[in-house]
């Protein structure tokens, strides 16, 4: 097994196995305190339990008869907490510590504003990449996975979930979880606030507040569709249910694909579909990430690259192939504006991240990248011939966490080995660990979105009328997209009269206008800006707009963001720290 630069656990002498989770949910002091027991595994019984903790307040250690244990807080590392030793005696194999998690780290706490309802406050975890620590001590190394039990007391009135198998609520007030099977410890979720749920079939429905939750159940209506049409490509659903939580504005990602429960950001909710390739991709993960995990951190692309590609292929089958040539063309183009600003070392798949943090590997090259690796894949080999190859790695890994290196092996053997005449077209090398997209990654095209460059070309020619009738969300993205920041202020006016851009409710749409309007100085969406930055924490969106306005006026960046922070998540923050210094 590869070393985890990302952890202190030293999970080959002592191994965590199962957690046991008793928690209070303290919304008026913003806590979450209690006991995790820990049940090990013991290689050398020599060796303390060295598990990772960041922010935590440790209270105790105990043995399963109560009896107090020796524990050491060693010091904290920047961005990986600190390492906490216990030391053990011959005969434990489990440990209960009592602790209290305060302050930001994977848990934010909303207030009631920042809710739909807006009368009660509301909690999630983001435990990806190494934030599981700011709120259970544990070994949180994406190899070390456990099976996980938990105990939640919430106030009155309020529905926790988590990402586990809910077992209900016993009269006396405490909700139980159970997770049977093995996950990395990023995948441990919960949530709580006032909560409602609708469902899609017998597996399947929607968590969201109250008055977002038929909204949202309206346009999540094809997820069973897209569960049967993952399970026709790359095998069964293993995880019993799967269900989708629409959480408040604030949640820091796009999507989360904490396992039974996808969490969400309700900014896909554009009335029409056509932001739900995010769920195909968050439910791609059950196979892609959760079944077949990345061992560390510089195998990420193993989680996200082969979950776009699985997302285009559901994508694909649900929505056709237009739908998804076009969502490739804008990936494609994402990808290539990001790289063209990042170091070589940063283009590269297997990414060394020797001294930094797991964020830092988090670009597009990962994902469209890794993508486009498996597309040249595909091509090469014919898609009856991948799909079976890809099916057979999720089967013959499930519930394993694996290398970069182990990928390779797998290729080699069951397609390169066996075809050398073919496998002589691709550059394994160049894929994997060099910079740049390799001369043979596959290029998407789209008629549809071709006919939009030369409707977007005719309409600031000044031509008159334009027809756009019947533009998807793609399109218009295209469109948006296309438009050079030196259009200048007078034609985004005008493009403004013709379609509306700033009242756009469609996030994806708005994001794209409100980043050129601020590179093209176009004042009169200077409003929205700001009600945006101040209602949206997902850092896809914030990061764009926060360096199109340091570029342009860093001063009011900076006052904006003072005034917006304390309404992100950490992961956000964090990332914008670094963005405007
Ligand atoms: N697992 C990721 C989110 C993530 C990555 C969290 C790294 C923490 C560290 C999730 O599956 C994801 O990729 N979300 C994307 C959406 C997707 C459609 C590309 C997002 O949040 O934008
Ligand atoms: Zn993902």
């Amino acid at each position: 097994m590869a070393r985890d630069l990302h952890s202190h656990a030293e999970p080959e002498r002592v191994r965590v196995r199962h957690v046991e989770l008793d928690l209070d949910l303290d919304f008026d002091v913003r806590a979450a305190s209690g006991t995790a027991e820990l049940r090990l595994e013991r290689t050398d019984p020599a060796a303390p339990l060295v598990l990772d903790a960041a922010g935590l307040e440790i209270e105790a250690v105990r043995a399963a008869d109560g009896a107090p244990r020796d524990f050491t807080l060693g010091e904290e590392v920047a961005a990986l907490g600190a390492p906490l030793r216990v030391a053990l005696a011959p005969d434990d194999t489990s440990v209960t510590i009592a602790y209290r998690a305060a302050g930001s780290g994977a848990l934010q706490w909303l207030a009631p504003e920042q809710t739909a309802g807006g009368e009660h406050p509301f909690l999630f975890s983001q435990g990806q990449a190494i934030l599981t620590r700011t709120w259970i001590p544990l070994q949180d190394s994406p190899g070390v996975r456990v099976t996980y039990g938990a105990t939640l007391r919430c106030p009155a009135g309020f529905t926790p979930v988590m990402s586990a198998e809910q077992l209900g609520e016993d009269g006396d007030g405490a909700f139980r979880f159970r997770m049977p099977q093995a996950i990395p410890p990023y995948l441990i979720a919960l949530a709580c606030g006032e909560l409602a749920f609708r469902s899609f079939s017998e597996r399947s429905g929607v968590w969201a507040e109250p008055s977002v939750v038929d909204a949202a159940h309206d346009e999540l209506r094809d997820t069973e569709d897209m569960i049967r049409a993952a399970e026709g490509l790359f095998g069964a659903y293993r995880w019993g249910r799967y269900d989708v939580l629409v959480l408040p504005p604030a949640f820091p990602f796009g999507g989360m694909e904490n396992p039974r429960l996808t969490f969400a950001t309700p900014t896909i909710l554009a009335g029409d579909r056509s932001l739900v390739s995010l769920v195909a991709h968050e439910l791609a993960h059950s196979w892609s990430g959760n079944l077949v995990t990345n061992a560390t951190w510089r195998d990420f692309w193993l989680n996200e690259g082969f979950t776009v590609y699985f997302e285009q292929r559901i994508m694909e089958e649900v929505f056709g192939r237009e739908r998804s040539a076009m969502e490739q063309v804008l990936a494609r183009r994402a990808l290539e504006r990001e790289m063209a600003d990042l170091a070589p070392e940063d283009q590269v798949l297997h990414v060394d991240l020797e001294g930094r943090a797991p964020e830092e590997g988090c670009t597009l090259v990962p994902y469209e990248k890794g993508a486009l690796f498996l597309r040249r894949l595909e091509e090469l080999f014919g898609r009856g011939r991948f799909d079976r190859f890809l099916a057979g790695w999720f089967d013959g890994h499930a519930f394993e966490s694996v290398t970069t290196a182990e990928f390779v092996a797998y290729l080699r053997r069951e397609l390169l080995d066996g075809s050398p005449e073919v496998a002589a077209n691709l550059d394994l090398e160049a894929w994997l660990s060099e910079p740049g997209l390799p001369a043979d990654a596959p290029v998407a095209t789209s008629d549809a979105l071709d006919r939009v460059d030369a409707a977007r070309a005719a309409f600031l020619a000044g031509d008159g009328g334009v027809e756009t009738g019947a533009w998807t969300t793609q399109e218009w993205l295209h469109f948006v997209e296309g438009v050079p920041a030196d259009a200048g202020a007078a034609a985004l006016d005008k493009l403004d009269a013709a379609f509306g851009f700033t009242a756009s409710g469609n996030a994806e749409i708005l994001c794209a206008w409100l980043r050129l309007a601020i590179r093209a100085r176009y004042a009169a969406a200077d409003a929205r800006v700001e009600s945006f930055l101040f209602e949206v924490g997902r850092l896809k969106f914030l990061r764009p707009l926060y360096a199109a306005l340091l570029e342009l006026d860093a001063a009011r960046a900076r006052e904006l963001y003072a005034r917006a922070r304390p309404r992100y998540h950490a992961v956000s923050t964090s990332a914008l720290d670094r963005l405007l210094g």
